[in-house]
C-alpha cells in the first residue's frame, strides 16, 4: 500500500518558487493499476519522484508497505529503489553497447531476487531480439527491452512516465499490453503517467492532477484490456 498525506512540493530557485503538489492525499493498493493524468506541468512527474524517493517532499507523509519513506536518508531510499522499485520513461535508456540480453542481465545482477532472463524474454515477446543491439530494434521492441530490464528484478511496483510517448497507436497497445500481462501476472502494482486519457480504460483508478492537486479519482468499473481501448 502507497499512502500520501498532505504532500507539498515546493521547487525553490531563489527568486521563483514553484508549488509542484500542493498537499495531495491518495492511496494505492498493491496490484493496482493506477493512471495518473493531467496536463503539462501539473505536477505527475513530481508525484511519481517523491512516491518513488527520486526527490523528496517539501511536507507530507509518504508511506510505502509501512515505510515511511518521506523521513528516508538518500542511502535509504537508494536500497528501498533498488530492492521494490522499477521505472519506465518515454526514452528508453538502454546500453547501445550491450546487446539486448547483456541490458537485461546488467539489471538483474544488482537484485536480491531476479527473474529468469529468457522467461522474462518470452513473456514480453523479445526472446527472438536477445542478442541483436538496441540500434537493431524497433521503438516499440527497444521499449520492451527497457520493460524487460525494468521487470527482471521482480519489483513490488513500477513507475511508468509516458511510456507510450514515443509510439504508434499500434506499437503503444502492444506496450499497454505487457503492461497488463504484469499487473496480472506478478501482481505488479501499476503507476502510469500519461497525457493519453484512453489509457485511464485499461486501469483500476484514474488520477487527475491540475495545478499540483488532485481534482478528480474515478474508479473503472469496466475495464477494458489494452487491445480493445480507444485511442485518438
Ligand atoms: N527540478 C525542478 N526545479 C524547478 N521546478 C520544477 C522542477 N521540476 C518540475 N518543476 C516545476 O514543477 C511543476 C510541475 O512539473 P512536473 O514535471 O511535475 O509536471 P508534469 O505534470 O509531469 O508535466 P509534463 O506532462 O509536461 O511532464 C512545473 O511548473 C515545473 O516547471
Ligand atoms: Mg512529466
Amino acid at each position: 500500500m502507497i499512502r500520501l498525506n498532505d504532500v507539498s512540493k515546493v521547487y525553490d530557485m531563489g527568486e521563483i518558487k514553484t508549488e509542484a503538489l500542493k498537499g495531495v492525499d491518495l492511496e494505492v493498493r498493491n496490484g493496482e493499476f493506477v493512471c495518473v493524468l493531467g496536463p503539462s506541468g501539473s505536477g505527475k512527474s513530481t508525484m511519481l519522484n517523491v512516491i518513488s524517493g527520486l526527490d523528496t517532499p517539501t511536507s507530507g507523509k509518504i508511506e510505502v508497505d509501512g515505510m515511511t519513506i518521506s523521513n528516508y536518508s538518500s542511502k535509504e531510499l537508494t536500497k528501498f529503489r533498488r530492492d521494490y522499485l522499477s521505472f519506465i520513461f518515454q526514452s528508453y535508456n538502454l546500453f547501445q553497447t550491450l546487446t539486448v540480453g547483456e541490458n537485461i542481465e546488467l539489471a538483474a545482477k544488482i537484485s536480491e531476487n531476479p527473474l529468469e532472463l529468457d522467461d522474462v524474454l518470452a513473456k514480453i515477446g523479445i526472446l527472438e531480439q536477445k542478442d541483436k543491439f538496441p540500434s537493431q530494434l524497433s521503438g516499440g521492441e527497444q521499449q520492451r527491452v527497457s520493460i524487460a530490464r525494468a521487470v527482471i528484478k521482480n519489483p513490488k511496483i513500477m513507475f511508468c512516465d509516458e511510456p507510450t510517448g514515443a509510439l504508434d497507436e499500434s506499437t503503444a497497445k502492444e506496450v499497454l499490453g505487457v503492461l497488463e500481462m504484469l499487473n496480472k501476472e506478478y501482481k505488479t502494482t501499476m503507476i502510469v503517467i500519461s497525457h493519453n486519457p484512453n489509457i485511464g480504460e485499461m486501469s483500476d483508478r484514474i488520477v487527475k492532477l491540475n495545478s499540483g492537486r488532485i481534482v478528480e479519482i474515478k474508479v473503472n468499473e469496466t475495464k477494458k484490456s489494452a487491445k480493445e481501448i480507444a485511442w485518438t
